[in-house]
């Protein structure tokens, strides 16, 4: 598979990057989609507005599904395979299901996602659509098609992808790998958003394990973020019915509760939570001020981040990182809805386009 690895052109993908730092063996299939290798984007608005020049924003839309859990699916379907597995399964707000479809997709697998009914954003789903998986819309939350999926996998040869997988966690480590090299050390501050707390146990343990190896000098400070209406680690039990507008994290009874504490805790950080208002101005501010389009769940980072400064947290010569964990097309629906502009219907002429911009006087 070498002819692979040249058309990847710089971006070997995960397994292959990582091959020293991942669970992985001379018989797990190197397989990749291109994932991983996300940009780091300096802030030029919002950094100012907080009193912290180095404010960087962790691109995960960018993955080939659109969400940080490619990072984590490649490795969780790579050892699926290793394993003789041929049919994968997840419940899901959305994202995970994108990904697992797509790599049980490219490695032939049978691929099975349950989602929670009338809560996944339609890009989401048009993804799992298009890869072929077998979709089974859930008269429930995600919590309740999580304990489904974890009873299925158990009593039957099916392979269950979710984070609890350890696999995911081991992949998606690779994102603290990657801030730590992209900025020479890791950052002060990482501000994350919480849904089944996957992701914030998966940058710990990329920090701890890269601190371990003397990469970097310090571990930084994890500040999680919950949304108010799905805020279970923050009011310290499980929330029945969870609520919000950021559907990726609308999870009552998160899967990684306690490492999530624990990183908390280590680290000397935060989980706290952000209400709906705040997440769609911070959606909103992200794509209007710096260019970037990340999904609602993605922007409660950077409304964590707001809401710290607000609360007197002191950002001056610290170093941060808002991870913008998936990309906002996957929910055109609430954009058009929290839009910063509205399209104008005109005449394929000149004259129509001079009145729409109100150009008056300024010819020429
Ligand atoms: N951001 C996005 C865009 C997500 O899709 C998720 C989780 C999170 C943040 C939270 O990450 O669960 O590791 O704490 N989405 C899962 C899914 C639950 O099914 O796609 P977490």
């Amino acid at each position: 598979m070498e002819h692979a690895e040249d058309a990847m052109q710089g971006n070997p993908g995960v397994l292959r990057h990582y091959r020293d730092l991942l669970p992985i063996t001379g018989d797990t299939p190197r397989i990749s989609l291109g994932e991983g290798n996300t940009p780091l984007v300096h802030s030029r608005h919002i950094g100012k507005s907080v009193g912290c020049d180095e404010l960087y924003f962790k691109l995960e839309g960018c993955n080939p599904t659109g969400s940080f859990k490619d990072r984590g699916m490649v490795v969780a379907v790579a050892k699926a395979m290793e394993a003789k597995s041929s049919t994968i399964v997840c419940a899901s707000t959305g994202n995970t299901s994108a990904s697992a479809a797509a790599y049980g997709a490219y490695c032939g697998l049978n691929t099975v996602v349950l989602v929670p009914k009338g809560n996944v954003a339609s890009g989401k789903l048009a993804q799992a659509v298009a890869y072929g998986a077998k979709i089974l819309m859930v008269n429930g939350n995600f919590d309740q098609a999580l304990n489904l999926v974890r009873e299925l996998s158990n009593s039957y040869p099916i392979t269950l992808v979710n984070s609890v997988n350890p696999h995911r966690i081991q992949g998606q480590k690779t994102a603290a790998f990657e801030v730590s090299d992209a900025l020479g050390d890791a950052p002060d501050f990482l501000f994350i958003p919480v849904g089944n707390a996957g992701n914030i146990t998966a940058y710990w343990l990329g920090f701890c394990e890269y601190f371990a190896m003397e990469k970097v000098s310090r571990r930084p400070r994890m500040m999680g973020f919950q949304a108010e209406g799905a805020a279970p680690i923050v009011k310290g039990h499980p929330i029945e019915n969870p609520q919000t507008v950021a559907t990726a994290i609308r999870i009552g009874n998160p899967a990684s509760w306690r490492s999530a504490v624990k990183a908390r805790d280590e680290s000397g950080g935060r989980i706290d939570a952000v209400t709906d208002d705040e997440i769609l101005a911070a959606y909103k501010l992200l794509a209007s001020k710096e260019g970037i389009f990340g999904e609602p769940a993605s922007a409660a980072s950077v409304a964590g981040l707001l809401k710290s400064v607000q609360a007197g947290l002191d950002m001056k010569g610290k170093r941060a990182v808002c991870v913008i964990t998936g990309n906002g097309l996957k929910d055109p629906e609430l954009a058009a809805k929290h839009a910063n502009s509205h399209p104008v219907e005109i005449e394929a002429n000149l004259a129509s386009v001079e009145k729409a911009l109100e150009l008056g006087t300024m010819r020429r």
